[in-house]
């Protein structure tokens, strides 16, 4: 694969648009001194956002008192349900949504304060790639990826230069001359992907972007979007409704739930111990956790014989220890694993487990309980079964 290190350099990208006068639209690009100075601060910001829209009499809530940093360099995975508004959030990063509510800071301008010509300069530093790639089916990939740099003024040369680089990029150098029906869903996203570098922007925007795509492919284009981040220090923010595509590639979360955040922190931190229940619904996907069976025959109270059922969630050096194996040692309680599943997720490993204890025990559940607390990452009752006959 190409060098990626080495981008067209912002300054020979400079088209017509940015050129303009447009105060605002100055910042988006600063200078080298400019972006030292604010290396402390996220490049971008949302403060307090709300979104509603009005259809008919009703008025939908899609964000409600949103605010998220994004550090510059990192890749930010956004998660919820359909309708969560995630993708509204995402085209409040990029002006084409313009909240009720609350600051859009991009590298410290003001979205909502931009005028058109600053909003397109603004564009031009954020690439979106998108669920349906949303490509022109009367365009070659390489027409494609040419539209941006054509529209911001390039001359011919310096676009076949840019577009053969990005396209070798994105690993499709033999397909220059094919047009969109003739590509498969991956080729098709990446060139969605290279066309969305191609104003060699800092930030990349992805809707969606493997929701369509096999998961061989998913996971092929994932890797190259991984890749991009790395080599060129692009800070991503990604939204998904798969908790798989946070786990392979995203350093922090935030899970969206009826326009509201209920819950954001580092990927691993947030498998290991998810708070809201939204959450715990979406990794079932990945860790999964009560077979559906088990959880039927789950009843809230203690019966005559019947087994308390705990739910043990452990990560890092916990997922090492012998923590079972002590129980029935130290107290002589054997546990039986009824359903267990591991993840390994920025080599960290992440898992949960379900516990049946015996009906009685010497000592008091509790004092079980708060053992297993100190030597995991977090321990719940769920309730009590009766053994299958
Ligand atoms: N232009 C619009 N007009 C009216 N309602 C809208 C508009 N855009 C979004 N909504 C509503 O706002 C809410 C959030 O929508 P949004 O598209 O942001 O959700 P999402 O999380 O991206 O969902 P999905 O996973 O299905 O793409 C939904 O209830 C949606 O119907
Ligand atoms: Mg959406």
């Amino acid at each position: 694969m190409p060098s990626l290190s080495r981008p067209v350099p912002v300054a020979r990208l400079h088209g017509p648009v940015e050129a303009a006068p447009a105060p605002q639209a100055a910042v988006v690009t600063p200078t080298p001194a400019a972006a030292e100075n604010d290396a402390r601060l996220p490049l971008i910001r949302l403060r307090a956002l709300n979104k509603s829209f009005q259809t008919g009499t009703r008025e939908v809530v899609a964000l409600k008192d949103v605010s998220i940093d994004v550090r510059e360099g990192e890749i930010l995975g956004i998660i919820g349900r359909s309708g969560a508004g995630k993708s509204t959030l995402l085209r409040c990063i990029n002006g084409l949504e313009r909240p009720q509510g609350g600051e859009v800071l991009v590298d410290g301008t003001n979205v909502s304060r931009l005028n058109d010509a600053g909003l397109a300069a603004l564009r031009q530093r954020i690439g979106m790639i998108f669920q349906h790639f949303n490509l022109l089916s009367s365009r070659t990939a390489f027409g494609n990826v040419a539209l941006p740099l054509e529209l911001a003024g390039h001359g011919r040369a310096e676009i076949e230069a840019r577009v053969s680089e990005l396209l070798e990029l994105v690993g499709l150098a033999d397909k220059h001359d094919s047009y969109p029906a003739r590509l498969s869903g991956g080729q098709k996203q990446r060139v969605g992907i290279a066309r969305a570098l191609a104003t060699a922007p800092r930030i990349l925007l992805c809707d969606e972007a493997t929701s369509a795509l096999d998961p061989e492919t998913t996971r092929q284009i994932l890797a190259l979007l991984g890749d991009i981040n790395r080599k060129l220090g692009l800070t991503i923010v990604l939204i998904t409704h798969e908790m798989a595509v946070v786990r392979d590639l995203c350093d922090r979360m935030v899970v969206l739930d009826q326009g509201r955040i209920v819950e954001q922190g580092p990927v691993a931190e947030v498998f290991a111990r998810p708070q809201s229940e939204v959450t715990r619904s979406l990794l079932q996907d990945v860790l999964p956790d009560l077979p559906a069976a088990l959880a039927k025959r789950l009843s809230p109270v203690a019966q005559p014989g019947s087994q308390p059922l705990l739910r043990v969630r452990f990560s890092g050096a916990a997922a090492g220890e012998p923590v079972i194996a002590e129980l029935a040692r130290r107290f002589d309680v054997p546990a039986s694993i009824l359903h267990g599943a591991i993840e390994i997720i920025k080599d960290m490993p992440v898992g949960v487990l379900i516990l049946a204890l015996p009906a009685t025990t010497a000592q008091p559940l509790a004092t079980l309980i708060d053992y297993l607390r100190e030597r995991t990452t977090s321990v719940e009752l769920i309730g009590h079964v009766l053994p299958a006959h």
